[in-house]
């Protein structure tokens, strides 16, 4: 059922200085989990990811690799970035690079057209730049270092010396949307989210905003200022525009219309470009602001930021590896509140899989179906007269399915799980209850053990629905085997609550365990 609803959804764009870390990955699940939600909805979705490939940072990582920057984003983009999606089972519909020849154009005209409507001016500047960040930080952001930097000015973040940096610079007018910024969060405020990511930009905007400085001319890997080619422009205003470039700003194509205004997923780390100058930029140009800016938290390891540059960064592919892709998903989805911050550990995810996806949803779905092979020879069978308990399963799954979408709604994606998972949790303790291996004992047992099994394996049918969208290679083979028709990411999601739809007389097939145990020595790589 389609709906007239546009969805654009972004993930930032990464940095391909390094290596993918789950950090990386839980941004880019939770944001196609999203997508994949409105997708089955039948809302006009669209799902953007990318990388963000100029500034000194690059630069830096290249030189120290040995080899020039083209080399080194075009190695790590093809070699590690991209194929982190398949690892991951991303179902993006764009990947942007910024340093395709779509985005420089684009870049180029809208910086071009905030600087024809008088926000741009040239002028000097002095500041301490932290090159982890690439933003000249602010004073409330550079602690006094320990250890090795003992004494000397750091990044809050990275924990590394700032630069002074003094500069003749483009600076965008940013100071001057400071009332406007107010009013947007006042007069909007769903725009950021959650609540505390909304107060502290709040907070930020009212002491007052600086005019950003927008352009560098000490180094040359990035896009040039189109009226100066002895200036680049500053990486952050460059990444910032893949949202509008890879839509076709500009080009008056129907493109951009059908897709802006965005929800973007980002980063605490990264809420303030996106919440306070990104809207800038795009009141300046006279373009419509996002839809919503929504920060999850951090992935901490001992009480710190997962980062590279820190080395506690862990690859996507060693927890993958060993639990599967959608064991990855639910986890970093379901134990982690989006947008509070939350610690990664083996014990964890290992009890969790365990206990939730292998013994509590596995196992309901095999069983289910085992029965149902054994005393109805594979055919789900018709249900008869609805007893009380059956009732309580029908309404249940009939309101997760509303909270679930309500849930999605507000972007509170492990709600929106723990509520689905109350349908496993109901359907394991009915069958407990109703024992359908004691009704298959007697004849006279026969209708009300059809209504059970018929019961649970509609109650699976909604659940594979629900579920596609977190955990989708799981929920397909699931689909196929309780005899599903078409794919289930198909299934409109916003009706999977309507009883009945399973049909009965559809032919169940076996279904090996959806997530098989895993033996200790292989999680304790
Ligand atoms: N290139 C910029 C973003 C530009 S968007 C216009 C950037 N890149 S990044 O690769 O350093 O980080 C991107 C995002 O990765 C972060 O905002 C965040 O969403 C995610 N994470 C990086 N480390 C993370 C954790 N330790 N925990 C959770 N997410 C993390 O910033």
């Amino acid at each position: 059922m389609p709906s007239d609803r546009a969805f654009y959804i972004t993930t930032p764009i990464y940095y391909p200085s390094d290596l993918p870390h789950i950090g990386h990955g839980y941004t880019t699940v939770a944001t196609d989990t999203l997508a994949r939600w409105h997708r089955q909805a039948g809302d006009d979705t669209w799902m953007l990811t990318g990388t963000d490939e100029h500034g000194q940072k690059m630069l830096r990582a290249a030189a120290a690799n040995g080899v020039g920057p083209e080399e080194w984003v075009d190695r790590l983009v093809n070699e590690s970035w991209q194929p982190l999606l398949e690892v991951l089972d991303i179902a993006n519909d764009d990947y942007i690079r910024t340093t395709q020849p779509r985005h420089i154009e684009r870049v180029q005209k809208f910086v071009s057209d905030i600087h024809e409507r008088g926000f741009i001016y040239q002028g000097e500047y002095e500041a301490l730049y932290c090159v982890g960040c690439e933003e000249f930080k602010p004073e409330s952001e550079i602690v006094i270092g320990t250890g090795e930097f003992e004494g000397v000015p750091v990044c809050a973040i990275h924990s590394k010396p700032l630069e002074l940096l003094k500069e003749q610079n483009y600076f965008f007018k940013l100071g001057e949307f400071q009332k406007k910024l107010l009013k947007l969060y006042n007069d909007n405020p769903e725009f950021v989210q959650p609540e505390s990511a909304r107060n502290e930009v709040i907070s930020f905007v009212k002491r007052g905003l600086k005019d950003l400085s927008i352009s560098r001319s000490r180094f040359d890997w990035g896009i040039r200022v189109p009226w100066d080619e002895t200036h680049i422009i500053y990486v952050w205003v460059d990444a910032l525009l893949n949202y509008v470039t890879a839509i076709d700003y500009g080009d008056d194509s129907p493109e951009f219309d059908r897709r802006w205004p965005a929800t973007h997923i980002v980063g605490k780390d990264i809420l303030r470009f996106h919440a306070v100058i990104w809207p800038a930029m795009l009141m300046a140009a006279g373009v419509e602001v996002p839809r919503q800016v929504f920060a999850h938290g951090w992935l901490l390891v001992g009480g710190e930021k997962m980062s590279k540059s820190k080395l506690t960064g862990i690859a996507p592919s060693t927890i993958v590896d060993v639990f599967g892709s959608d064991a990855f998903r639910y986890y970093f989805l379901s134990a982690i509140d989006f947008g509070q911050d939350g610690s990664f550990s083996w014990e964890d995810l290992n009890a969790r899989y365990h206990a939730e996806l292998a013994n509590g949803f596995g196992n309901l779905a095999s069983r289910t179906i085992a029965m149902i092979e054994k005393y109805f020879d594979g055919a789900v069978p018709t249900p008869s007269d609805y007893s009380e308990a059956d009732l309580a399963i029908q309404l249940l799954v009939s309101k997760v399915a509303k909270d679930a979408d309500a849930a999605i709604e507000k972007l509170a994606i492990s709600d929106a799980i723990t509520s689905i998972w109350q349908i496993v949790d109901e359907l394991n303790g009915y069958i407990t209850d109703q024992e359908p291996w004691v009704l298959a004992k007697s004849e006279s047992d026969r209708a009300r053990l059809r209504t059970v099994l018929y019961t649970v394996a509609e109650g699976l049918r909604a659940l594979s629905v629900l579920l596609s969208p977190v955990i989708p290679k799981s929920t397909a083979k699931l689909w196929n085997a309780i005899g599903g028709e078409g794919s289930v990411k198909h299934q409109p999601i916003r009706s999977a609550g309507d009883w009945g739809q399973l049909k009965a007389g559809s032919k169940v097939s076996s279904l090996p365990p959806l997530f098989p145990r895993i033996e200790q020595d292989e999680t304790t790589n």
